[in-house]
């Protein structure tokens, strides 16, 4: 019997834990290359609500959930109860009685929260309008995969302080290196919303160009975030000059890294030449959430395991 936790935030997990699952996602993504069968979660059940829209969350938790044995149930938002008035508690009373595990996008964080205050079983943040913790979770996979141990590197984002920023943010006290932001004026981060840890990773630049130089790793994301769209056209013209393009990435390290959770608007804040380009990991961040939820998945359902 593991002890009952969830993942809502990204510092739901210590260091350590964290690390851990970075090796684990290692050693799950080489044994699936491998060939060899790894099915720790058989007759465990994974539902997913979705409120929002997606196309990597879903599939990379019903293929990874698959790949552990497990089974999958996928809800959306007008399939389930919730849509006409059944209350986030009472939902969670009755999926948790069923299923071993459940993934959660939505709007707000507080229902998820709400959600898991009334959950039997582990409850994992799919995305909500404040967070992101299985994609942060991912890119930092994949950072070190290719470039070794994140700790004491800079990471750059252009444009919004969205969710998948204030993340990025949490990882930064948690696994010690430093965030550069540059973003419009009109955007800035929301101070009520940062520890005073967070506020000392963190340096604001009002040009993207000096908030590059001698970064590690350069990352964006849309300018319009779901349930942000009726912003969309003032956003259109605010972001103009917060655009990952070559000259900004020029402005980077040498053998600085691109990344962007995608969905992409290329031509908005990231040019094809950049999200094709030879420093884009991209794709393998995106293949990276499978492996990493895996682990989280594993983690959360059977606690620590050996790697052998
Ligand atoms: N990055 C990400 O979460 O993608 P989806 O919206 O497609 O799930
Ligand atoms: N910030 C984006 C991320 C999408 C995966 C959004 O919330 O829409």
């Amino acid at each position: 019997m593991t002890t009952l936790r969830h993942y809502l935030q990204f510092n739901d997990c210590s260091r350590s834990e964290i690390e851990y699952l970075f090796a684990r996602a290692q050693w799950i993504k080489d044994r699936l290359r491998q060939g060899q069968p790894h099915h720790p979660l058989q007759n465990k059940t994974l539902a997913m609500i979705f409120e929002k829209s997606s196309t990597r969350t879903r599939v990379s938790f019903e293929t990874g959930m698959g790949q552990l044995g497990g089974n999958v149930i996928c809800l959306s938002k007008n399939d389930i109860q919730m849509a006409r008035g059944e209350t986030v508690e009472d939902t969670a009373r009755v999926l948790s009685r069923m299923v071993d595990i459940v993934m959660i996008r939505t709007y707000a964080q507080t229902m998820v929260e709400t959600f898991a205050a009334h959950s039997r079983v582990p409850i994992i943040n799919g995305l909500t309008n404040e967070y992101h913790p299985c994609q942060v979770l991912a890119d930092i996979f994949t950072f070190i995969e290719h470039r070794g141990p994140i700790t004491g590197k800079t990471v750059v984002w252009i444009g919004d302080p969205n969710n998948v920023f204030y993340t990025w943010l949490q990882a930064a006290v948690l696994l010690d290196f430093k965030v550069h932001l540059s973003t419009p004026p009109g955007y800035p981060v929301d101070d009520t919303r940062i520890t005073a840890a967070e506020r000392a990773r963190l340096e604001t630049f009002a040009d993207p160009f000096d908030a590059v130089r001698n970064a590690a790793l350069v990352t964006t994301d849309v300018w319009t975030s779901m349930g942000f769209e009726a912003e969309n056209d003032q956003r259109r013209r605010d972001f103009q000059q917060w655009q990952v393009n070559t000259a900004l990435m020029k402005q980077a390290a040498d053998d600085a890294v691109f990344m962007h959770c995608l969905p992409a608007h290329r031509g908005e804040e990231v040019t094809d030449d950049v999200i094709d380009g030879a420093q884009s990991l991209v794709w393998d961040e995106a293949e990276n959430r499978m492996h990493a939820q895996k682990a989280l998945l594993e983690f959360l359902l059977v606690g620590l395991q050996k790697s052998d």
